[in-house]
């Protein structure tokens, strides 16, 4: 084909199209190593001189005048359209986009720790469900209907259902002791629910880890002795910790730990801090998952997770812990 024919279609094709596959392909056709004007610029060397140079001349200025008009075309398509199919033109050496890196979030890494101390000591890790029926969350637990220790518990009610969302692990005390048979020693960390108005230390949610051990001479100094370990491990040797009465329909006598604040930034500093309450299972307790009380007894404990990682971590509010912000997580 004459070499000007061949530059009408070249531009006219160009022309026409929308896509940078194409574009690239019409480059091949046209100006690639086996293209249509490279072919004309090599046959030129069978030609006379005369005719030689002045076809010369023309193909090469046709050559540089189609890669000209392909360059345009592509920064065209690159402006108007930078989406899909054109990011096919990728620049392979460009610096990369590093991932964005995830944190564990302290209420986890407090739940390792405690998870990791509890089962040192033979204690099994077992999940239990947030949604619950209210006799596992109340009449199991010796708290039956207009129970007045039922105000204890300000409770989110699923409607027109017997459900609501768990306001503490415990009901996975007699969920755990229906199936299985004494001894045992079981811990329960998960998310639990009430309905109160939040503050720096309240928030709808919040995370308990409850505690469980069954045997023939299970005693409250087994308790101090289990408890103490785990507090240490958490918060190191120099911990502190006190036992006062309490009350909690299932167990009898009941307690409430408190454990001495050491943290410098703490307002709280060198104050006793509540962090959970426990005590012997009430024989009724036993009853109802079908254990003799004469034979078996044991203890029962709820932490809060939350405030072992708010001292732990020195965080002055719950309500960061529940925010999703990654600023606050990725300093833990
Ligand atoms: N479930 C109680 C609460 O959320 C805490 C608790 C007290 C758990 C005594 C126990 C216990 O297992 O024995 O307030």
């Amino acid at each position: 084909m004459d070499i000007n024919s061949i530059k009408q279609e070249a531009k006219k094709e160009i022309d026409q199209v929308k896509r940078l596959k194409e574009l690239e392909q019409i480059f091949r056709k046209y100006l690639g190593k086996k293209g249509e004007v490279s072919l004309v610029l090599h046959s030129l060397k069978d030609l006379p001189e005369k005719e030689r140079k002045e076809k010369g001349l023309m193909a090469n200025k046709i050559k540089k005048e189609l890669n000209e008009l392909i360059t345009k075309k592509k920064n065209e398509i690159l402006l108007t359209d930078n989406k899909s199919d054109n990011q096919e033109w990728i620049d392979v050496t460009a610096p990369g986009i590093l991932p964005p890196q995830g944190y564990a979030h302290p209420i986890s890494l407090i739940q390792q720790q405690i998870e990791e101390s509890f089962q040192s000591m033979g204690f099994s890790v077992i999940d239990g469900p947030e949604v619950e029926t209210e006799y596992y969350n109340f009449d199991a637990l010796n708290i039956p209907k207009n129970h007045p220790a039922r105000d204890q518990w300000d409770t989110f009610w699923l409607k027109n259902l017997d459900l609501l969302l768990r306001t503490h692990t415990s009901p996975m005390q007699a969920r755990y002791m229906e199936k299985n048979n004494p001894p045992l020693r079981i811990i329960v960390p998960g998310r639990c629910f009430r309905h109160e108005a939040t503050d720096a230390s309240h928030d709808v949610q919040f995370y308990q880890v409850e505690g469980l051990m069954i045997g023939k001479n299970v005693s409250m100094a087994n308790f101090k002795g289990v408890i103490k370990a785990f507090l240490k491990d958490i918060f190191g040797p120099k911990l502190k910790m006190r036992l006062r009465p309490g009350y909690f329909p299932f167990t009898e006598p009941s307690f409430e730990i408190d454990i001495m604040v050491r943290q410098a930034h703490h307002k709280k500093l060198g104050q006793w801090l509540e962090i959970m309450g426990a005590g012997m299972v009430h024989p009724n307790v036993l009853k109802s998952v079908g254990y003799l009380p004469g034979e078996w007894q044991g203890f029962a404990f709820g932490v809060g997770i939350d405030r072992l990682a708010m001292l732990k971590y020195e965080i002055d509010d719950i309500r960061l812990l529940y925010s999703g912000d990654m600023r606050f997580s990725k300093q833990f």
